[in-house]
């Protein structure tokens, strides 16, 4: 395994003087003021042992009241369970390690979160990857051929990292009916659920296999919603003995996600985040916007990631390009990061308005000069 190439940009980066950081895969606002509070509560009341492995109760009502309303799953119940994760990560290897036996398969698409494809080494299975470029639309014409005996899963990440790419409806219910009709279990990662644009909305809701019924494994997390990612809570929903031998493993491996934090997220559900994510389509709006008429940008419709094809004219690729970037003190990440090409880059707006104005200003520079 290959260290992380977003750490190899965090280290370049310290060494900035005053550094403009669009590689920031986490949301740039304080925790909402009560969880914050309601940590801080469960640090003074000494809630500092293990939990139950599947998670405290009031943390798992909480949850399935929240599904109930979201995606119309009502559990716990006998196909259904639940399990809170040491965040969404935790989450995502549980399931790959319950999932997959060496040589099994699992597919995700290209570009990719990082985690995915160090699943296969992780587990002793396989990730296959199935190409997207250039709109990055992980659709079912395109997952079909990679499909064999072996395949067990299909990653979704809608809205993704790294592209902000946020499938609709129908795309999804043609990945619904493919992996229905190839007994291939639908893994939805959908860490950024609450982060999808009036663009990507449908009926003012983020499109999700998980509302055309509960045959899919959901994955989501607290940490990008609500600010909190070194919090490390997420959590797994979906069929029930899946779900209790992910929490087997977890019971010899995380134990349980942190206890305090747990307690702290029991009212996550009800804070308002829409000025954050209206604020957040504003900036997305800025980016698209920036890169007009320089370089091709799919319009994203949710996370706060761009993904930006360095214009061929310039002969460079995705690397080449970051290291100009850095040069003028923009941090950006790398395309072949996120995928075997090296044709892109990564930009994060979950940053100060002002650095990502100036930022962008000086990424068109380069793409035009
Ligand atoms: C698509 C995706 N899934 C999962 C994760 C992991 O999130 P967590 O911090 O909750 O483990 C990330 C983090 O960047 C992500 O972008």
């Amino acid at each position: 395994m290959d260290a992380s190439g977003i750490r190899r940009v965090f280290d370049l980066g310290a060494r900035l003087e005053r550094p403009i950081n669009l590689s920031i895969g986490q949301p740039d606002f304080a925790v909402p003021e009560p969880l914050r509070r309601a940590l801080s509560h469960a640090a003074l009341e000494n809630r500092a042992g293990y939990s139950v492995t599947q998670g405290i109760a009031p943390l798992l009502e909480a949850i399935w009241a929240h599904l109930e309303r979201d995606i119309g799953w009502r559990g716990p119940s006998e196909d259904l369970g639940c399990i809170v994760t040491s965040g969404t990560s935790g989450g995502l290897l549980l399931a790959a390690m319950a999932l997959l036996d060496p040589g099994d398969e699992m597919i995700a698409g290209d570009p990719f979160f990082v985690l995915y494809p160090q699943l296969g080494p992780l587990t002793g299975g396989r990730v296959v990857l199935c190409d997207t470029y250039p709109d990055f639309r992980l659709t079912a014409e395109r997952v079909e051929p990679l499909i064999t005996e072996r395949t067990k899963a299909l990653i979704l990440n809608s809205p993704s990292n790294p592209c902000g790419t946020v499938l609709s409806g129908a795309e999804i219910l043609d990945l619904v009916d493919l992996c229905r009709r190839r007994r291939v279990l639908l893994i939805t990662d959908e860490i950024y659920d609450l982060f999808c644009f009036e663009d990507g909305r449908e009926q003012g809701r983020c499109p999700s296999p998980a509302r055309a019924g509960e045959q899919c494994l959901l994955i989501r997390g607290f940490g990008k919603t609500y600010g909190c990612t070194g919090w490390r809570v997420g959590y797994a929903a979906g069929p029930r003995r899946l779900v209790q031998e992910m929490a087997k493993i977890q019971q010899y491996t995380f134990v349980c996600a942190p206890t305090p934090a747990q307690h702290a997220l029991v009212g996550a559900f009800e804070c308002d985040l829409s000025p954050i994510v209206a604020e957040y389509q504003r900036r997305r709006d800025l980016v698209v916007a920036a890169f007009d008429g320089v370089t091709s940008v799919p319009r994203p419709a949710g996370a706060f990631y761009a993904f930006v094809e360095v214009p061929p004219r310039l002969g460079m690729s995705g690397t080449e390009f970051v290291e100009r970037a850095i040069e003028r003190s923009v941090l950006v990440i790398p395309g072949k990061v996120f995928s075997r090409r090296d044709t892109h880059f990564r930009l994060s707006y979950a940053t100060r308005p002002d650095h990502l104005e100036e930022g962008l200003a000086i990424l068109r520079e380069l793409m035009s000069g």
